[in-house]
């Protein structure tokens, strides 16, 4: 498949205004995609849970307009208008425009708010830009009632990925991939597909608590990051064990071993830090209290057997992950040991999820 299948067809159909209401949530990956080519297309697969609790609420208002040569848009985040939010959609439009053919004969106002707390430090641009996508596909159905599910999930992650490329693997749940890889040879690097194959009971309703390590604004941007994968010394061999640990990671998840899955998960967390700390220039985006933290897990898990690991974003925050049978020991021990290293004791917890919801038609 490539991009031209998402180029929509002419529209006959008159629609003058509406408003459309997505919720669509974060997510955590497990393998970790970072690099990208062109176009948004990654260097390597990456697989993720899909969250439940940390989402992005958007309503997308449209009101037909003469088609100018600008796109005409607002922005607002709880109720307040946000120019400095309006750039980064301006690209997304730009990015899509081939693909979503009426952006320039609407007047649009987003509305967005997030569950989770402003300037946590979690990345709203996964919840962000799939909840945007969406409410802009069900816009297009209204031209287009026939489209099926199946199209409009996989152009709203298409969408999704040309906004941000994590985003589109926030569209449906539980388990997402990512780029193409020899694993599962249905993934794409154009949109995010469910992973295809069997999943241990062990790994059903996992949890993911949040540690709101430090909330500041990062001083290197995700994109910035990605592109410091050009030209980096190790940067090869990173996406080839991207594929090794994707391909370890299907008999795990079949298996259920959590000894093996918290080993690969941990490894792709400090691996991505790794490649920022050995770009050029280089850079440390974790905090004095994330090696806390990491230790701290370390020993816990060797004292307790408890199959608490973590991974980490872009970011000093960490997401603490267990099976929820071993929830009522491990969220004390977060509590109790945990909550100390984070700004204002702050965590948040969330666990896997089934992917976006539409509010409203
Ligand atoms: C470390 O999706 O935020 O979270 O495509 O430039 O918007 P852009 O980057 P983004 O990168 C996220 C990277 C990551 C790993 C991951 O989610 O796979």
């Amino acid at each position: 498949m490539t991009e031209q299948h998402f180029i929509s067809p002419v529209y006959s159909k008159d629609i003058s205004e509406g408003t459309v209401t997505w919720e669509s949530p974060s997510n955590i990956a497990l393998v970790k995609y970072w690099g990208k080519k062109q176009h948004q297309i990654p260097e390597n697969p990456s697989i993720s849970f899909t969250l439940s609790a940390c989402k992005t609420i958007t309503s997308l208002t449209f009101q037909k307009k003469t088609a100018t040569e600008n796109f005409d848009f607002e922005v607002y985040l709880e109720g307040e208008r946000k120019p400095d939010f309006e750039p980064k959609i301006e690209t997304f439009f730009k990015r899509i425009e081939a693909y979503v053919p009426f952006l320039k004969d609407f007047k649009f106002k987003i509305e967005t708010k997030n569950t989770f707390p402003h300037s946590s430090g979690i990345a709203s641009s996964a919840s962000g830009m799939s909840a945007l996508a969406l409410c802009l596909m069900s816009l297009e159905k209204q031209f287009n009632p026939e489209m099926t599910r199946e199209f409009f999930n996989q152009k709203a992650s298409f969408l999704a990925r040309l906004g941000s490329g994590s985003a589109c693997r926030s569209i449906e749940g539980d388990l997402i991939v990512w780029g193409e890889n020899e694993t599962v040879t249905a993934a794409s690097d154009l949109f995010g597909v469910k992973y295809p194959f069997p999943v241990h009971e062990n790994f059903k309703n996992y949890q993911d608590t949040i540690l709101l390590i430090d909330k500041g604004e990062k001083q290197v941007s995700s994109t910035v990051g990605h592109n410091l994968m050009h030209g980096h010394p190790f940067a090869e061999r990173r996406f080839e064990q991207a594929h090794e640990n994707l391909a370890a990671l299907k008999s795990v998840l079949e298996s259920g071993d959590l000894d093996a899955f918290i080993a690969i998960i941990e490894s792709e967390a400090l691996t991505l830090h790794a490649m920022m700390m050995t770009s050029m220039p280089y850079y440390i985006l974790m905090k004095p209290n994330t090696l806390e933290v990491l230790n701290k897990i370390w020993a816990f898990r060797k004292e307790t057997g408890l199959h608490i690991g973590f991974t980490l974003d872009a970011g000093a925050n960490v997401h603490v992950l267990y099976p929820k049978t071993e929830s009522e020991n491990i969220l004390k021990f977060i509590t109790t040991e945990l909550a100390p290293y984070c700004q204002n004791g702050q965590f948040i917890c969330d666990e896997i999820g089934m992917g976006a919801k539409q509010l409203n038609n």
